[in-house]
C-alpha cells in the first residue's frame, strides 16, 4: 500500500472539493474536511454558513453535489442515502425529528441498524437517566432536552460509528448543555467519531479536536484545539462573538 492510500485509509470522513446545490443555489463551495476515527471535529459559522447543509450532503440529503466524500474509505458520492447511512452513519438533524404519537421507547427503536454494535437499551438508559424514567411518555411530553437526549440514544441503537450531530445544543438549559456535553465525551471515549454543527462555542471549544470555521459554503480556517487561545480575535471576527 502506498502512502497516499494508507493516509486516505486512516480516515473516517474525507471530504474533498464538495459542492452542493438546492435547486438552482449553488450553496457549499468545495468544502473539505479530515475527519479521523475517534475525533470530535466541529463545523461553526454564522447563520446561512452551510454548516447544516454540510452534514446533509454526507448523506446526500441536499438536491445535487459533486466532489468526493469517503466514509471509511468509500466514495458515496453518487450512493442513495440509505446505503450511504448503512456505512454507520447517524445524524441528528437540526429539527430532531421525534415522533409526537409514538412514545420515547418506541421512537428509540424505530431506526434501522446501520452496522454492528448498536448499544443496547440498557447501556442507553445507563448514558441518558431521564429517558429511563420517561420511557413511556409520549413524543409530545417530552422537554426539548429530553427530545434531543432522545434523538441522540436513537442513533446510538443503531449501530452507526460516525455521529453527524446539528446544533444539539440549541434552545436548552445550561444544565441540559452540560449533561450532553458529558454525553459527547464519554462517546468519545468509546471511540465514536463526531461532526458536531454549534453555535454555542463555549459548550464546542472543550470537547473538539479540531474547528472548521464555514462562510459562504467554504471553509475559511481550520483551527486547531492547541490553538484556540492565539486564534480568539481571529474566531471573534469570523463567528461575531
Ligand atoms: N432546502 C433548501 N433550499 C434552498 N436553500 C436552502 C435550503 N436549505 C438551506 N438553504 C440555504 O443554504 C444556505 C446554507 O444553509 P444551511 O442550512 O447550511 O446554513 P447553516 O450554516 O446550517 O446555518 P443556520 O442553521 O443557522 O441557518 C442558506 O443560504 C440557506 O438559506
Ligand atoms: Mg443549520
Amino acid at each position: 500500500m502506498n502512502e497516499a492510500v494508507a493516509g486516505a485509509a486512516a480516515n473516517m470522513l474525507e471530504i474533498r472539493n464538495l459542492h452542493a446545490w438546492y435547486g438552482e443555489s449553488h450553496i457549499l463551495h468545495g468544502i473539505d474536511l479530515d475527519v479521523k476515527p475517534g475525533e470530535c471535529v466541529t463545523l461553526l459559522g454564522r447563520n446561512g454558513a452551510g454548516r447544516s447543509s454540510t452534514l446533509k450532503s454526507i448523506l446526500g440529503l441536499v438536491g445535487r453535489r459533486s466532489g468526493s466524500i469517503k466514509v471509511q474509505g468509500q466514495e458515496t458520492v453518487g450512493m442513495p442515502t440509505h446505503k450511504i447511512a448503512r456505512r454507520g452513519i447517524g445524524y441528528c438533524p437540526e429539527e430532531r425529528g421525534i415522533y409526537a404519537s409514538l412514545s420515547a421507547e418506541e421512537n428509540l427503536m424505530l431506526l434501522p441498524s446501520v452496522g454492528p454494535g448498536g448499544m443496547s437499551v440498557q447501556e442507553i438508559y445507563a448514558m441518558f437517566p431521564n429517558l429511563k424514567e420517561r420511557a413511556h411518555s409520549p413524543g409530545t411530553r417530552l422537554s426539548g432536552g429530553e427530545q434531543q437526549m432522545l434523538a441522540m440514544a436513537r442513533i446510538l441503537r443503531t449501530g452507526a460509528r460516525l455521529l453527524l450531530l446539528d446544533e444539539i445544543t440549541e434552545g436548552l438549559a445550561p444544565v441540559i448543555v452540560q449533561s450532553l456535553g458529558r454525553v459527547i465525551r464519554q462517546l468519545k471515549e468509546r471511540g465514536y467519531t463526531t461532526v458536531l454543527v454549534e453555535q454555542n462555542f463555549r459548550f464546542a471549544q472543550h470537547l473538539a479536536d479540531r474547528h472548521y470555521v464555514i462562510e459562504h459554503g467554504q471553509v475559511v480556517a481550520v483551527i486547531d484545539r492547541a490553538e484556540i487561545q492565539q486564534s480568539q480575535d481571529k474566531l471573534n471576527a469570523l463567528l461575531g462573538i
